[in-house]
Order: structure tokens, then C-alpha cells, then sequence
């Protein structure tokens, strides 16, 4: 078979690896790659976004299954338009993909459904939201762009000032673009945050071992928030109770829902949970592998990635029995000075091998890295994702942070304090 993914973080390399290991998948591409991803599978200069781009390259490569990763592309309707050439593919249509593609959608969804999400009024005049927030005078406040931002479009606002310049941020003076032109203002929860990922067909959801992200740049939660900073899988605060719990009253909700929509949701939808005093609630939904959640989860996967996706497309989900390991698996990700703001690239990392791996027991997901002239160069934000599977989560965490005391480049920066919390 061959598979092409569309993508080139290092969500996409734990994708690609997962492929690899298939005895039913001989050749991989992908568009635009990165530089660990272009020692695995043949690499296309496309941007993600450029549909016509990917479309052409597809056309050119005739794949067995194309794997649309991350949410831009998904939620402009990439997979719609592989689908009309005859294309198979993983990943949701664009009108499923509007559950991360849109938060005024997502909530008035859960509202109808009554899946448990924090309360939230949705405004498009920045004056009534502020009039909103003012009356309410209730701290900390949650203020969200409707559309996607790069995971940026998020504000917890500590007072009224915070507030209102958040509206007219993203309103007034249209920080996130067309994203921004209408808002969810939101109450706001507290608890620990668990990453549910889970393979639907639109009828039949699976959840996927459960993981828990660092979004913050610096340990102990400080500075802004990033894409993620690292991960680990399982999550201990996601216990078997609270797995019944939000199984019974939001995945399988969800997935109704959508379908009673219209909109059947094919592929791999992300639940960020919040486990709130008052029940597991909604925080987001995405329309895809979280990064770097697939980085940790996907390891721990003992089914044929390929055997869930012909499942999942054929609508048999159902039919198949997804065996997960018992181990636990860490990620540390290693990420350019600066990031998640102003940040220089073109700078050689150093201690990785030819196929951009380190020695020991570490796997390296690249992500901002391009190959040139046997070398790995740093090209983004988020460089690495130093990743390590063992028995138990601290030996894991060892491992991943011995590893990533063997590499290095100017500005690196990760965070010391990965799964501190769940020892
Ligand atoms: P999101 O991009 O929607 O995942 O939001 C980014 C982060 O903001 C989440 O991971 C939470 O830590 C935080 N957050 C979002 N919504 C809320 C809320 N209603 N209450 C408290 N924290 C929130
Ligand atoms: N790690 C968070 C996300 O992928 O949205």
C-alpha cells in the first residue's frame, strides 16, 4: 500500500512511524515533511494549506489512503475534495470539521445536546461583549476566537481591562483576521485538563489511551501558551470512573450529535476534558491528532494504524478490537529561543545521527527540521519532540530527558517539569 499524510510536525512523523510499522504499507509520502519525516517517506515541498498543491501532488503519487493531519487543510475541505477524485482517506469532511473549525458551533452544539461544557454567551459586536463582561464582573474570564488561530486564540482574561482589550484585540483590531469577527465568551472552569483522542466512524466512537499536554512555555505553567510543550500517556487523573463518565455523557453524545447533524464525523476527534468539581466538561474539540499527543499515544498502539483506518472508512469500526500497551510514554519537546513569539532558525542541531535519531532508547519526532547536506537544521517553532516508552512513566521520563541532554542547538529551550504532576 501506499499512504499519503498531509502534514509536517512532529505529530506527522508520529504518524508516518506509526505507518512504518504496518506490514501492509510499502511506500509513504508526505507534503511538506519535515526533516526526521523526509528519512521515511518521500517529501513534497507543499505547504499543508495549498489544496491545488496537495491535490496535484496526490493526482501525481496516486496513494492506496491519503491521511489529512492537521487542521487547516481539514477544515478547508481537503478531504471533500480528495473524496470527488475517488481518493480513501482519514480525517473528517470539512462540515465535521467545523467542530474545530468553529466555536461558536461547537457550543451551540453541546448546548443542544446538553454535552457539559462551560456556560458562554457568543457575540459579534465587540460593544455588546464588553457590555456583557461588565455586567457579569465575574474573574477570570474566558474570551475565544471563533475561528482557528494557531491555538492562540484563547484569552483568560484576570480582570475588566484584560478583558475589554482582548475583545477589541481580536475584534477592533483583528489579531486572528476573520477568526476573531465574532467571539465566545466563556465561564471559567477549573481542574485538572486531561486529551482524550478517539477513533470514530460517525457511528461507533473508541477512545485512545489518555494523555495530558503542557501548553504553557515554562515549567511550572509559566509564560504563554504554546502548541504544547510536551506530553505524557496515560493520564492518571483520567481514571476508569471518569472514563465511564465521559464516555456515557460526551463522546458518545458527540458523536450522535454530528450525525443527527448531518455531519458524520470520520477519523480522529480530539476531547480537551477538563475535570471539573462538578463533572468532566468540554474545553475543546478538535478535528484531529493533537500534537504532541500523537507523539505519546501512538506508540502505545498495537493495532495496525492501517487496519483502523480501512475500518473507519468502510464504517466498521465497530467490527474491530483496538488493543492498546500498558506502557506509559513521555515527550519532551525541544523548542527555539523565543517561541512561542519572535524566534531565529537555521541553526545545525547537533547529536542526532544520519536518520536524525539519537543513541539510547529515545525516539526524536522532528518537527521544525529541514535535512540539508546530512544535516538537521532548525526551521520552526517547536523543534523536537524527544519521546520515550517504558513500564512505568518515571523510567519513560528519564529516558526522554536523558536523551535530550544529547542534543542541542542555539536558543533550545524545553521545560524540566513534564509529567511532574502525574507521579
Ligand atoms: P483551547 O485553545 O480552547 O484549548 O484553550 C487553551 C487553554 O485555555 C486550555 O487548555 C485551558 O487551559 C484554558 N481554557 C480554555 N477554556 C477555559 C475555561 N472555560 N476555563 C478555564 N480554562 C480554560
Ligand atoms: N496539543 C494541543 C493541540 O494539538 O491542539
Amino acid at each position: 500500500m501506499k499512504v499519503f499524510v498531509v502534514g509536517g510536525g512532529g505529530r506527522e512523523h508520529a504518524i508516518i512511524r506509526a505507518l512504518k510499522r504496518s506490514p501492509k504499507v510499502d511506500r509513504l509520502f508526505a507534503a511538506p515533511g519535515n526533516g526526521g519525516i523526509s528519512k521515511m517517506a518521500v517529501c513534497f515541498p507543499t505547504k499543508a494549506t495549498d489544496i491545488e498543491g496537495i491535490l496535484a501532488d496526490v493526482r501525481q503519487t496516486k496513494p492506496d489512503f491519503v491521511f489529512v493531519a492537521p487542521d487547516d487543510p481539514l477544515v478547508m475541505g481537503l478531504v471533500d475534495r480528495l473524496n470527488e477524485e475517488g481518493f480513501k482517506t482519514f480525517g473528517p469532511r470539512a462540515n465535521a470539521a467545523l467542530i474545530e473549525g468553529s466555536k461558536v458551533f461547537s457550543k451551540s452544539l453541546m448546548k443542544r445536546y446538553g454535552i457539559p461544557t462551560a456556560d458562554y454567551e457568543t457575540f459579534n459586536d465587540p460593544d455588546r461583549a464588553i457590555a456583557y463582561i461588565k455586567e457579569k464582573d465575574s474573574y477570570p474570564t474566558v474570551i475565544k476566537c471563533d475561528g482557528l488561530a494557531l491555538g492562540k486564540g484563547v484569552i483568560i482574561a484576570e480582570d475588566f481591562e484584560q478583558a475589554e482589550e482582548a475583545v477589541k484585540s481580536m475584534m477592533v483590531e483583528g489579531k486572528f483576521g476573520k477568526s476573531g469577527s465574532e467571539i465566545v465568551v466563556e465561564e471559567y472552569l477549573t481542574g485538572p485538563e486531561v486529551t482524550v483522542l478517539a477513533f470514530t466512524d460517525g457511528k461507533t466512537v473508541k477512545p485512545m489511551v489518555s494523555s495530558m499536554d503542557h501548553k504553557r512555555a515554562y515549567d511550572d505553567d509559566m509564560g504563554l501558551n504554546t502548541g504544547g510543550m510536551g506530553t505524557i500517556a496515560p493520564n492518571p487523573l483520567y481514571t476508569e470512573e471518569k472514563q465511564q463518565e465521559c464516555m456515557e455523557k460526551i463522546f458518545i453524545p458527540t458523536i450522535k450529535a454530528m450525525r443527527a447533524e448531518g455531519r458524520p464525523f470520520k477519523g480522529c476527534i480530539y476531547f480537551g476534558l477538563m475535570l471539573t468539581p462538578n463533572g468532566a466538561k468540554v474545553i475543546e474539540y478538535n478535528c484531529r491528532f493533537g500534537d504532541p499527543e500523537a507523539q505519546v499515544v501512538l506508540p502505545l498502539l498495537e493495532t495496525d494504524l492501517v487496519d483502523i483506518m480501512e475500518a473507519i472508512w468502510e464504517e466498521k469500526l465497530d467490527k474491530l478490537d483496538v488493543k492498546w500497551s500498558d506502557k506509559a510514554c513521555a515527550c519532551v519537546v525541544m523548542a527555539s529561543g523565543g517561541y512561542p513569539e519572535k524566534y531565529e532558525t537555521g541553526f545545525e542541531v547537533e547529536g542526532l545521527d544520519a536518520s536524525g535519531q539519537t543513541e539510547g532508547d529515545a525516539y526524536v519526532y522532528h518537527a521544525g527540521t529541514r535535512a540539508e547536506n546530512g544535516k538537521f537544521n532548525t526551521i520552526g517553532g517547536r523543534v523536537l519532540g524527544v519521546t520515550a516508552t517504558a513500564d512505568t512513566l518515571q523510567e519513560a521520563l528519564d529516558k526522554a530527558y536523558k536523551a535530550v541532554d544529547t542534543i542541542s542547538f542555539e536558543g533550545a529551550h524545553y521545560r524540566k517539569d513534564i509529567g511532574k504532576k502525574a507521579l
